[in-house]
């Protein structure tokens, strides 16, 4: 049973919710379930006390971040082994994001210094004189609320909460219910740094009971959200005209060009469509090629694919690892059998309670559900295209827009195909996936709103204001 601190005491809670572990399938922990009237009462208190955040410097409130930074590394071991258990990541892909995510906080208060405002003068501008001159700054939002996905329940949460408190804003951390365990833990941690109390407040519980009023409280100042494109529209919809920064689902596509180098693109497509087990927003989830290469690609695929190991002992670092949960994975089998009724199976279609064994399936139609859904599992649809103005239509057909990937050695077929992609990264012979974290990050269509990597996070949760000096 965890608990944790509201207004800086810990509580008794009436209600809990379980967690259950993806690997075994029963109940790992119980974690609080809060109520409407406990949402008010921490939205208050990070009202109130982000005003004495926004005091300190950047310099003091820098010091609790990078103090929580060397925290989440040191306590890295016992971390990671709270996210193989709750979301069935690999020990070795939760330690890489454990120190991935130190590195991120770092790096942002450092790039908090470089947000300079600036001055104008009335000057510079048509037929202006010199009677004015405009200081402008950037100032937190005040009350931000972060909900993180569980599929990178430490580094997609502190992507929202590190920029929001650099910048001086106080958090409302809404993890996932699968997360939510990892989430009290990182929280805990930041709490040993004595950042002051109410600057982070998390919030776990049912987000069917809770979920639309935290994103609709009248005391948020500000949204970043990562999930299903579902949920996105759902907050966008309640919220109340606070800004929003959405990080939704993706149909990243992986264009294979005739003269693309097939040892290195073969390796790289398997890698980027089932790390994880395919549970990645930016995964490759489609593979358009043309017919000329499509019968070695298959090929090729096939003995990629049989290379991966897969597991329920994630201690092992397998490849595939089982499914987030039931629920995800009878939904990624159910569009398996039904994409398998007109399209040819090359490998997988094989499951062990929520292990979802790789599978490629051929000459799947543009139009079939296989080819426009995003599975969020270790399946990867293969569709032939006639020409790369064919091969642009089929990406962009998607509803989604997060990135896509082209491989290929002719630069000018490459920026002739990137400049009409309808995504928000275009990666050169190389798998879609968010970062280096210094680089933007945005969706275009469905999948997502509003653009992250650190400067622009930074600059989402903060806002301009000037002052005039009239001389
Ligand atoms: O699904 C979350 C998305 O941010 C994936 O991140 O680093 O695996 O590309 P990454």
């Amino acid at each position: 049973m965890y608990k944790y601190k509201i207004k800086n005491e810990t509580r008794e809670f009436e209600k809990y919710i379980s967690i259950i572990s993806p690997i075994t399938n029963d109940e790992y922990a119980k974690v609080p379930s809060l109520s409407i009237k406990d949402v008010d009462e921490i939205y208050d208190y990070a009202k109130e006390q982000q005003k004495l955040w926004a005091e300190l410097t950047i310099s003091q409130r820098g010091a609790f971040l990078i103090a929580w930074a060397d925290l989440l590394v040191e306590k890295k071991v016992y971390l990671a082994n709270i996210m193989v258990n709750e979301i069935a990541k690999s020990y070795k892909d939760a330690e890489t994001e454990i120190v991935r995510t130190s590195e991120y906080i770092k790096y942002t208060v450092e790039q908090m210094y470089r947000i300079i405002g600036q001055n104008t003068s009335s000057e510079n501008y048509y037929g202006g004189n010199k009677g004015k001159i405009a200081i402008t700054k950037y100032v937190p939002l005040g009350v931000v609320l972060a909900i993180s996905p569980f599929n990178y329940p430490v580094n997609l949460a502190v992507t929202k909460i590190a920029p929001a408190l650099i910048a001086g804003n106080s958090i409302v951390f809404k993890p996932a219910t699968q997360g939510s365990v990892i989430g009290i833990e990182i929280i805990k941690l930041l709490e040993q740094t004595g950042i002051m109390p109410g600057v982070v407040n998390i919030v776990t519980g049912s987000g069917s009971e809770i979920g639309d009023y935290l994103s609709s409280h009248e005391l948020v100042d500000f949204i970043s959200f990562t999930g299903g494109s579902k949920t996105g529209e759902n907050i966008a919809s309640v919220s109340k005209m606070v800004p929003l920064v959405l990080e939704l689902g993706g149909k990243d596509a992986a264009i294979i060009l005739d003269d693309a180098d097939l040892d290195f693109t073969i390796k790289d497509i398997v890698s980027g469509a089932f790390s994880y087990s395919g549970q990645r927003c930016t995964a490759i989830k489609r593979v358009l090629v043309s017919t000329k290469n499509k019968k070695l690609v298959e090929e090729m695929l096939i003995e990629e694919v049989k290379k991966l190991t897969v597991s329920n002992d994630m201690m092992a670092n397998p490849n595939i690892g089982p499914l987030i949960d039931v629920k995800s994975a009878n939904y990624v089998d159910g569009i398996i059998q039904e994409a398998i009724k007109d399209a040819d199976l090359l490998i997988g279609n094989k499951r062990e309670n929520n292990l979802i064994y790789p599978t490629i399936i051929t000459n799947v139609k543009r139009d079939s559900e296989l080819a426009i859904v995003e599975p969020f599992g270790p399946v990867l649809p293969i569709i032939e295209y006639d020409n790369i103005n064919d091969a642009i239509s089929i990406n962009n057909e998607s509803k989604y827009g997060l990135q896509a990937s082209v491989y290929g050695n002719n630069i000018n077929d490459l920026m002739y195909i990137a400049e009409r992609l309808e995504v928000g990264t275009i990666n050169f012979n190389g798998k879609t996936s968010r970062g280096p974290d210094n680089f933007p990050f945005i969706g275009f269509k469905n999948s997502g709103m509003g653009a992250q990597g650190i400067e622009h996070a930074l600059k989402s949760m903060m806002k301009v204001q000037t002052i005039v000096i009239n001389k």
